[in-house]
């Protein structure tokens, strides 16, 4: 019983090494893995599976398996199993570059998913079954309950679906993560679905461990290694004036009475864009702010730490190394101020609507009618998935997205004539920011959000080209709601792909 994490002897009696437990997985099976935003992934069994798959490999045995999470996971799962060929198909979310290449490539499958919908699909049915779970956890109370790590994801899902369960307990977790989680039970299929019963960021309406039938766990591995925790890009002058924008957007709708002193709740998306924002925030003049939102990165911690920030309700963690570091050393500190739920929970769209969520999303490219792109790079390349986005924006208070006005040095514009891909239509769009500026489109037409984009959003050296575009719409589109010159649209990316530019060549 290593640091006492094992606190049930029945329990610590099914401990052993990655390898023995991974020998249990079969090939062709379909494993519920939990992991979220590269916190709270199991890293032993993983590796160890991998390297038996390569061995299977070289001895000219086929072997893959499939994968679901919560969302993106770290290197020793997503990575270790992509490169070893063995993943056959994987959902709802890959931020993985190893993974990321095979499926752009063609050989592995990827279901990208709105992540408040994956628990609900599996119970209804809709994903088949689930042979293994693989859940990291912190530790194993005397009672048998499982507490949570770093992420809740999925886990309570995959650890009633699937048939059999192997845990990893990682002590590099902190213990102090005891308490902090908030596990809701009271889901159910329709039509006995009910009410879910929160009204603030900060209730707390289930209990504090996963529950798992102890006959299905037929595994234990212990680990101490870290979370992925990758570092986020300091910010620059783009994400500064982006947040800027929206900082002074923030105030306005303030002074106008649209939301109150404190704001509501916010929720900050993934990336270095959205953590640059949070980091804004500290300079800002909201003090009573409260999160609901589906992952924890530095920014927001940092506002926790200020004061400004009351309380942060999420599914994850989503630190750099160092701030994991400071979190980890003060857990019992911020225990308090965190509350970590289910991923169904933490973005369930009743929830963002009835606290009336402020979202705040990156994207890839925006189109002059304001629909968005978060995920396929020239309409087919995946870079990440929709992840919560859709779940935030279409149910949100107020829908913001932002980005620089910019991509890969200026060679391509992140306002474009047409949307190569469309995550979000542009009804769940309501403000678009990037450095150049804000377009507030709420209340406006499709022609009056293209003047306004293309005025307030597009870079300087795209800004004519766009708005010659709009003008010849204008004229020569088939209809006149959404102007579109349908041999053009999407000439922008095409010129990207054959030139390496979106510039006139
Ligand atoms: N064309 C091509 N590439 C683009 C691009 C565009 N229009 N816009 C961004 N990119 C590339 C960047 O060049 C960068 O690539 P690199 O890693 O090779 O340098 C990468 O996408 C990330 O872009 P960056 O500008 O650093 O922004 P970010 O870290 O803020 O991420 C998204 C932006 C859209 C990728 C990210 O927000 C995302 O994955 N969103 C979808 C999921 C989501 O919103 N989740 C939150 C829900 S709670």
């Amino acid at each position: 019983m290593t640091g006492g994490r094992i606190r049930n002897a029945a329990l610590a009696a099914r401990v052993m090494s990655a390898e023995d437990a991974a020998a249990l997985i079969l090939p062709g099976s379909t494993i519920g893995m939990s992991g979220f935003t590269g916190s709270g992934y199991p890293k032993a069994v993983p590796m160890a599976l991998a390297r038996r798959i390569e061995a299977e490999h070289a001895a000219g045995r086929p072997f893959k398996v499939s994968i679901w999470t919560g969302a993106s996971t770290g290197p020793e799962l997503d990575g270790a199993l992509a490169k070893a060929d063995g993943i056959e198909f994987r959902l709802p979310y890959n931020s993985d570059p190893v993974a990321r290449e095979k499926i752009n490539r063609g050989t592995m499958e990827y279901l990208d998913m709105h992540l408040s919908q994956v628990a609900p699909a599996a119970w209804q049915g809709f994903l088949g079954p689930l042979d293994t779970a693989v859940i990291e956890i912190s530790a194993i109370r005397e009672d048998g309950g499982l507490v949570p790590s770093s992420s809740v994801g999925n886990n309570k899902t995959w650890l009633d679906r699937a048939e059999r369960v192997i845990l990893e307990v990682n002590s590099w977790q902190s213990d102090a993560l005891e308490g902090m989680h908030d596990i809701y039970y009271g889901t159910a299929l329709p039509p006995h679905r009910v009410p879910i019963p929160l009204s603030r960021t900060d209730d707390r309406i289930g209990g504090p461990v996963l529950l798992c039938d102890p006959a299905k766990i037929v595994a234990i591995v212990e680990t101490a290694t870290p979370d992925r925790n990758a570092p986020f890009a300091g910010p620059d002058a783009t994400s500064k004036a982006i947040a800027g924008h929206l900082l002074e957007f923030l105030q306005h709708e303030v002074k106008k009475g649209r939301l109150p002193a404190g704001l509501l709740p916010l929720q900050s998306g993934v990336g270095n864009i959205a953590n640059a924002v949070m980091s804004g925030l500290l300079d800002s003049p909201f003090d009573t702010m409260t999160a609901y939102t589906e992952v924890i990165q530095d920014g927001m911690l940092d506002l926790l730490e200020s004061g400004k920030l009351h309380v942060a309700s999420a599914t994850a963690f989503s630190l750099s190394p160092d701030a994991a570091l400071k979190l980890n050393d003060r857990m019992a500190e911020f225990r308090g101020k965190i509350i970590l739920r289910p991923q169904e929970i933490s973005n369930h769209p009743e929830l963002i609507r009835r606290l009336g969520c402020i979202a705040m999303n990156g994207l890839i490219e925006a189109d002059i009618y304001g629909n968005v792109n978060s995920t396929q790079i020239m309409g087919s390349y995946i870079q990440n998935g929709i992840g919560g986005s859709g779940d935030f924006a279409r149910n949100a208070f107020i829908s913001i997205f932002m980005t620089p006005s910019t991509a890969k040095g200026g060679k391509i514009s992140s306002i474009v004539p047409h949307a190569s891909h469309v995550d979000h239509i542009t009804q769940d769009v309501q403000v678009i920011v990037t450095e150049r500026g804000l377009a507030d489109l709420r209340g406006l037409s499709p022609k009056q959000r293209a003047r306004v984009i293309i005025e307030n959003c597009a870079h300087p050296t795209y800004r004519d080209a766009l708005a010659d575009y709009f003008r010849r719409a204008i004229v020569g589109s088939y209809g006149q709601q959404s102007p579109t010159l349908l041999n053009e649209a999407l000439s922008w990316h095409q010129r990207y792909v054959e030139t390496g530019s979106m510039l006139p060549r």
